[in-house]
């Protein structure tokens, strides 16, 4: 069998496996998009913070729980405390060695987000 009909061949059956593929793929918007839409909802509620604070846990633990004592522990503090730090890390009022570059990337509203996430920890 000459190679270009080997290729042709390939052509045909791709075709044909995914052209019931296609069709069902424009089924599904309408039928899952229903389906899918609570969780899409529900998710940004609880994950936006978490997600943020992830950033923080290599140098200040998973939850902010810090231990050792070589770190500031952020869990149990208060919103207005961790806020005011992050705000004054990010105008560069407060002296920090990481901090100021770190909180620098975070909108105000992130900010607030972090402490407040924060300050739920235990
Ligand atoms: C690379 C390590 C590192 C990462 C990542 C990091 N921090 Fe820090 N953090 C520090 C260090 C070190 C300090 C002490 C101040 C300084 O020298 O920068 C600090 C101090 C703080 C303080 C002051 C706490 C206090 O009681 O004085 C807050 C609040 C804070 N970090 C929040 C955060 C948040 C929120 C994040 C994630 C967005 C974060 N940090 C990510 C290293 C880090």
């Amino acid at each position: 069998m000459p190679p270009n009909t080997t290729a042709l061949i390939a052509l045909a059956l791709l075709a044909a496996v995914n052209a019931p593929t296609a069709a069902a793929a424009q089924a599904i918007p309408s039928a899952a998009a229903s389906a899918i839409a609570p969780a899409i909802a529900i998710t940004p509620v609880i994950a936006p913070a978490a997600r943020l604070a992830a950033t923080c846990a290599a140098c200040h633990g998973t939850a902010g729980d810090t231990r050792g004592g070589t770190l500031p522990r952020l869990a149990g503090q208060s919103q207005q405390a961790l806020t005011a730090s992050l705000q004054a890390f990010k105008t560069g009022k407060r002296e920090s060695t990481i901090m100021s570059q770190i909180a620098k990337g975070y909108t105000d509203e992130q900010i607030a987000q972090l402490a407040a996430y924060f300050a739920a920890q235990k």
